[in-house]
């Protein structure tokens, strides 16, 4: 046990509690460990304001469900009205909802801003690849998250949603159909169903949320943060040990990220208060439609944070899987000839290839479409790993990665475009390439990073954007 320290008997009651208290618990030590010794480099920009915000919303999020949860019964019979009830009759039930509901999308574009932050910094590289692999765990809990809330007001996108997400597990060998029973608890989506995915939803998943968000603040903390320049403020400490480039956490970044909260709250207010439903992205107009079994609408489309992913489970078509053959032929060919492999490894990536087209050709391309779509968010745990550039942030890097970040971006957003409207042609063949366009900037970056000129890194943090 540690020593017992003493306070002058004359101190203030306020610093004789705290002591008493860190005699028992290391308040005082996380205090300065976590803000007022945390040194964080002094050139952080408006990405860097999107942590703070997911941990916002995350608060949101938390606190208005469980107001929610008060008034919403997960029966099958009543759980539409008893959210239209919340609407209409419970004090402030509609500015809960509509805070929920908004709060879903804009966890979603925070933290879509949050992952770019890293992308285009390199904060996923060495040594923040844990920083990075729990933040792709939280994503995939976020999506888990919103997928069953969006089961929870049994309107008719809610159910149909359901039905055909949950569908796509059937298309696993041998075990997908009894998995997609599993996950149902019935033949179809049904009370059943509706019961499970609310007890995931207000309970397990944000609790394993929350523990990864702790395990990446913790992490973060260990290593500490990166910046637009990507330069490693611990390299250059003072006498002290503090890095010259560091302020404290607190109180700089607190009240830096103040005003970032402030602003985002004006653009949420300005949602929630006059366009709750966006248009339709945010509260889709099939949903205020009781879920119906026995009519299936017209067009179903996921809320437009899964559809880039949608749009490529869509894209994965029979004659789509003769292009992924030709990929997986060109890698074969491409890593026999050009590789310096032993004769050993030759032989394994010709037999693999040989093993997986045949794979591709036997199985249905529907449930390539599900290992493309899961494949597209798994990928992003790899990325410090794919990433071989010999300079972390864009900044330094040639111009041209800028425009191929650029083209990421794009080709992500037209896939979200696509995958919110009904299948086309002419949107099908787009979506495939946009497919191929997404795989392909992750697949080839261990070749593509390492091309071209970077420039010169400082040796210290600077305020200018290059
Ligand atoms: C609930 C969701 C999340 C919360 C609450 C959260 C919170 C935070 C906070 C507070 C920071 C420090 C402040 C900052 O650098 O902006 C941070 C940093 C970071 N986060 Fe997240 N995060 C979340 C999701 C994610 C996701 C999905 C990823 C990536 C897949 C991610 C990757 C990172 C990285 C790489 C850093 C270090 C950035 C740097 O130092 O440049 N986070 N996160």
């Amino acid at each position: 046990m540690a020593e017992f320290k003493t306070v002058s008997p004359d101190a203030p009651a306020g610093e004789k509690l705290l002591n008493w208290v860190d005699n028992r618990f290391p308040l005082t030590k996380l205090y300065k460990e976590h803000l007022s010794e945390y040194y964080a480099p002094k050139n952080f920009n408006f990405f860097y304001f999107f942590g703070s915000l997911a941990l916002l919303v995350l608060v949101i999020q938390i606190v208005t469900g469980i107001f929610l949860v008060m008034n919403y019964k997960p029966d099958a019979n009543v759980a539409f009205a008893s959210v239209e009830y919340i609407m209409r009759d419970v004090p402030w039930g509609w500015l809960i909802r509509y805070m929920h509901s908004t709060g879903a999308s804009a966890f979603f574009i925070v933290v879509y801003m949050h992952m770019f932050r890293g992308l285009i910094y390199g904060s996923y590289r060495k040594p923040r690849e844990l920083v990075w692999i729990f933040g792709c765990a939280i994503f995939l809990c976020l999506m888990a998250e919103a997928f069953m809330g969006y089961l929870l007001p049994w309107g008719q996108m809610s159910y149909w949603g359901a039905q055909v997400i949950v569908n796509l597990f059937s298309a696993i060998p041998f075990i997908g159909p009894d998995l997609a029973l599993l996950i149902r608890g019935d033949y179809v989506v049904s009370d059943a169903t509706l019961n499970r995915f609310f007890s995931f939803h207000v309970i397990a998943v944000p609790l394993v949320l929350l523990g990864l968000v702790v395990a990446h603040i913790i992490a973060l903390h260990e290593v500490g943060s990166n910046n637009p320049d990507g330069v490693e403020i611990k390299a250059n400490k003072d006498a002290n040990g503090i890095p010259l480039d560091g302020i404290p956490f607190h109180p700089y970044y607190s009240v830096h990220d103040l005003m970032g909260v402030l602003g985002f709250l004006l653009v949420f207010s300005a949602i929630v208060f006059f366009a709750p439903e966006f248009g339709g992205y945010f509260l889709e107009y099939n949903n205020f439609i009781p879920a119906d079994p026995l009519k299936t609408p017209s067009h179903i489309a996921p809320v437009w944070y899964f559809t880039p992913y949608y749009s490529m489970l869509r894209a994965i078509t029979s004659e789509m899987m003769y292009a992924l053959m030709a990929c997986v032929a060109l890698a074969a060919g491409l890593a026999y000839f050009k590789l310096k492999l032993s004769s050993f490894m030759k032989l394994v990536v010709l037999g693999g290839a040989v093993v997986a087209i045949a794979l591709m050709k036997m199985i249905d391309a529907k449930f390539w479409g599900v290992v493309v779509m899961g494949g597209a968010v798994v990928i992003l745990f790899f990325l410090p790993w794919l990433d071989n550039c010999s300079v972390k942030s864009i900044r330094y890097r040639p111009d041209w990665h800028k425009y191929l970040y650029g083209i990421f971006v794009i080709n992500f957003v037209i896939l979200a475009y696509l995958g919110v409207q009904p299948p086309s042609p002419i949107g099908g063949l787009v979506s495939q390439v946009g497919t191929l366009i997404y795989f392909g900037f992750f697949l080839l970056m261990p070749w593509w990073s390492t091309m071209g000129k970077t420039k010169p890194v400082p040796d210290r943090v600077n305020f200018t954007a290059h």
